[in-house]
C-alpha cells in the first residue's frame, strides 16, 4: 500500500496546550518515521492575534487566517486547541467536509454537539479524536471505547477537573484561601480561559458528558448533566469531613443503572480509604465498573501543557497510523442505544446537612422529626460549637432520595428554630 512520506499538520491554537503539542511534535522528529512510517510536520499555526512574540515558536508557521489552511490541500490533520464553541465548531466542520482529519481537546464542543461531528467524519471517512478532551494526560476515552469494549460499564465515576482539585487540596492540606490558590492554578496554566468553567463544574460536567456516552453506549450531553461547583465550600466542611475520615472532592458521577443514566457533577465527601480521596493537586483519576473487569482506576496529569500535549500527540499519532494505513474513520459513533436520563430527584446519596439551630430543649428531635416524615433516615448527628443562642450541628443521613432530602430541607428552612442551612454536601 502506498504511503506518504510527509503527514502535515495544522494547529489551531498557540496557548497552553498549542505550545505543549508544538513541543512534543518537535521533540519526537526522529521517531517519527518509526512510529508512523513518515515524517510529521506542523505546517501552520493558526492564532488570534499573529503579531505577537510566542517563545519557541517558528514564527514563520504562524498565521490569523484560516481560509490558507482550509484551502491548503498538503494539510491531512487539523489539531483544534484553541477552545470554545465558535469558531472551532464551523472550522472542524470544514476541516472533515474538505476530508481533513480532526484532533481536538475541546470537551465544550464534543459535549455538546459531539454527534454531529462524528456522523460527519463517518460520511467524511475521517478520524476526529478527542482524548485530550477528558482528564488531560490520563488515557480514558480510548481505554473505555477499545480496551474495555467487552464490558457492559455500570460506573464512571471521576475527579476530572485539575484546577478545582488543586483548590480543595491546598484549602484541605496547607489552609490556602480559594481565591490564591485559583490564581496559582491560572498561573500553572490548569485552569479555562473563564475559571468560572472551572470552579462551578462546567468543565467536568462536560468532561462527564463524555466519558458516560462512551462508556454507555448511550448519547448525554453537557446540558443533561446536573452541575454544583465548589464555590460553597468552606474551611468548616473541610474540617467536619476530615473529623469523619473524609475529605471534599468535586466529583463527576455516571451510572447506568435500571431507572435510566444517572449523571451529576457535585462536591462529596469521601472517604479517605477510598482511592480517589488520595488524589490531589492538579492530578485526575477515574474510577469505573464493568460487568467484566469489575473495578478499574486511571490515574495521571489532569490538565497543563505537556501533559495535555500527551494525549493530543497520541491521538495525532494514531491518525497518521491510519492514514498510512488507509483505514481513518474505521471507529464512527459508538451510541447505539438511546437511554433515558434520571431525574435528579430520583438519585439516591446519603447527605451531610450543616446548620445552626436555636440551642435549646427539643431542637434536636424537631429536626429529627422532619427528616424522619420525610424518609430521610439519619446515620449520625455531630454538634460542635454552641455560638451564642445558635449551635452547629452536622446531620448526616443513610441512603435517601434526593427528592426527600431537598422536601425536608424545605420545611427546616421555614422553622424559626433553624438559623441557616449553611451547608448541603453529598456523601460517596
Ligand atoms: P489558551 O491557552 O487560552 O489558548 C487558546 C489559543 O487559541 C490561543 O493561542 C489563541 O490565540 C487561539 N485562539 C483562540 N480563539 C481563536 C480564534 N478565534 N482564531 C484563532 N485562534 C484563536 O487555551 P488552552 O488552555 O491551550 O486550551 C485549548 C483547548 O484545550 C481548550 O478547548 C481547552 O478546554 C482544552 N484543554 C486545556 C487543558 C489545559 O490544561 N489548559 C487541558 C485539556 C484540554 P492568541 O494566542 O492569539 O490569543
Ligand atoms: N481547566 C481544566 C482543568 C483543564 O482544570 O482540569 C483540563 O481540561
Amino acid at each position: 500500500m502506498e504511503k506518504k512520506e510527509t503527514i502535515q499538520v495544522a494547529v489551531l491554537g498557540a496557548g497552553t496546550v498549542g505550545t505543549g503539542v508544538y513541543k512534543v511534535i518537535q521533540n519526537l522528529q526522529e521517531d517519527m518515521p518509526h512510529k508512523i512510517g513518515s515524517n510529521l510536520v506542523i505546517s501552520k499555526i493558526l492564532v488570534r492575534d499573529a503579531s505577537k512574540k510566542r517563545e519557541g515558536i517558528d514564527q514563520t508557521l504562524v498565521t490569523d487566517q484560516w481560509n490558507t489552511i482550509i484551502e491548503d490541500e498538503n494539510i491531512d490533520i487539523i489539531i483544534e486547541l484553541m477552545g470554545g464553541i465558535e469558531p472551532a465548531k464551523t472550522y472542524i466542520t470544514e476541516a472533515l467536509k474538505a476530508g481533513k482529519h480532526v484532533v481536538t481537546a475541546n470537551k465544550d464542543l464534543i459535549a455538546e454537539h459531539g454527534k454531529e461531528l462524528l456522523d460527519l467524519a463517518e460520511e467524511n471517512s475521517c478520524d476526529l479524536m478527542f482524548e485530550a478532551s477528558v482528564a488531560g494526560g490520563i488515557p480514558i476515552l480510548r481505554p473505555l471505547k477499545h480496551c474495555l469494549a467487552g464490558n457492559h460499564m455500570t460506573e464512571v465515576v471521576g475527579i476530572v477537573n485539575g484546577t478545582t482539585n488543586f483548590i480543595l487540596s491546598k484549602m484541605t492540606d496547607e489552609g490556602v484561601g480559594f481565591d490564591e490558590t485559583l490564581k496559582l492554578a491560572q498561573d500553572l496554566g490548569y485552569a479555562e480561559a473563564d475559571p468560572t468553567a472551572d470552579v462551578e463544574g462546567l468543565d467536568a460536567a462536560r468532561k462527564v458528558a463524555i466519558m458516560a456516552s462512551i462508556a454507555f453506549n448511550s448519547r448525554v450531553t453537557f446540558d443533561d448533566v446536573y452541575t454544583e461547583g465548589i464555590t460553597e465550600i468552606t474551611e468548616r466542611d473541610i474540617a467536619y469531613a476530615e473529623d469523619m475520615g473524609c475529605v471534599i472532592k468535586l466529583l463527576g458521577v455516571a451510572k447506568n443503572t435500571a431507572g435510566g443514566i444517572e449523571v451529576r457533577v457535585h462536591p462529596m465527601l469521601i472517604n479517605k480509604r477510598h482511592p480517589l480521596a488520595s488524589v490531589n493537586d492538579s492530578f485526575n483519576a477515574v474510577f469505573i465498573h464493568g460487568d467484566a473487569i469489575d473495578d478499574a482506576m486511571f490515574y495521571g496529569r489532569g490538565a497543563g501543557e505537556l501533559p495535555t500535549a500527551s494525549a493530543v500527540v497520541g491521538d495525532v499519532i494514531e491518525t497518521a497510523r491510519n492514514i498510512q494505513n488507509h483505514c481513518t474513520g474505521k471507529i464512527a459513533c459508538t451510541c447505539y442505544k438511546n437511554i433515558p436520563i434520571k431525574p435528579m430527584e430520583e438519585i439516591e446519596s446519603c447527605y451531610y446537612v450543616r446548620l445552626r439551630v436555636e440551642d435549646r430543649a427539643g431542637s434536636l428531635a424537631s429536626i429529627a422529626s422532619v427528616f424522619g416524615n420525610n424518609h430521610v433516615s439519619i446515620e449520625k448527628i455531630v454538634q460542635k460549637n454552641k455560638r451564642e443562642e445558635f449551635a452547629e450541628i452536622v446531620v448526616i443521613t443513610d441512603l435517601v432520595k434526593e427528592k426527600d432530602i431537598m422536601n425536608s430541607l424545605a420545611i427546616l428552612r421555614t422553622m424559626p428554630l433553624v438559623e441557616k442551612i449553611s451547608n448541603v454536601i453529598r456523601v460517596y
